[in-house]
Order: C-alpha cells, then structure tokens, then sequence
C-alpha cells in the first residue's frame, strides 16, 4: 500500500501550484534545447507539473499508482 494514500490530503499544501510553476524556467530551458513536445509523468500525484508543462505547450500525459492522489 502506498503512504500517498495517507498522505494526498495534505500533499497540496506541503507541494502548492505556486512552488511548483517556479521550476518553469528550468523545465523551458529543457524543452527548447532538446524540442521537446510531449511528456509522460509516470507519477504525475495531484498533476502541477503536467500543468505547468502544459502551459509551456507540451501535450501531457500522466499516471499515477494512487487514486487518491489523482483525485
Ligand atoms: C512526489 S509525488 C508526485 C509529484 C508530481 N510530479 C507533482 O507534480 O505533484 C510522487 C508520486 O509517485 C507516485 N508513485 C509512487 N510509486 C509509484 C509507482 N510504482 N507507480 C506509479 N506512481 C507511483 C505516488 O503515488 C505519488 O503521487
């Protein structure tokens, strides 16, 4: 079983949408200089970094092994 089960109610607060999108830059630098256009995160959890790569125009595809982190 995976302590995410227990821990996805609070995963939001301790890993905020706004403390993620600050990794933009260094994730842009990567897509331009390998021209990068889609991206798979195999434990994508509550998903900020597929939506931050979403922005910067990639095609998003996540998974994740707990529901109640997806949820
Ligand atoms: C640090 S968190 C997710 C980080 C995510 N990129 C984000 O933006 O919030 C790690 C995730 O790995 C997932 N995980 C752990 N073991 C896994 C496995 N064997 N297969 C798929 N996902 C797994 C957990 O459920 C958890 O959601």
């Amino acid at each position: 079983m995976s302590n995410y089960k227990f821990l996805a109610k609070d995963y939001e607060a301790l890993n905020p949408k706004e403390v993620i999108f600050k990794q933009d830059n260094f994730f842009k630098d990567i897509i331009d200089r390998y021209s990068i256009k889609t991206c798979l995160d195999c434990s994508c959890g509550t998903g900020w970094h597929l939506s931050m790569l979403d922005e910067l125009g990639l095609k998003c595809y996540g998974s994740d092994l707990s529901p109640e982190m997806l949820q």
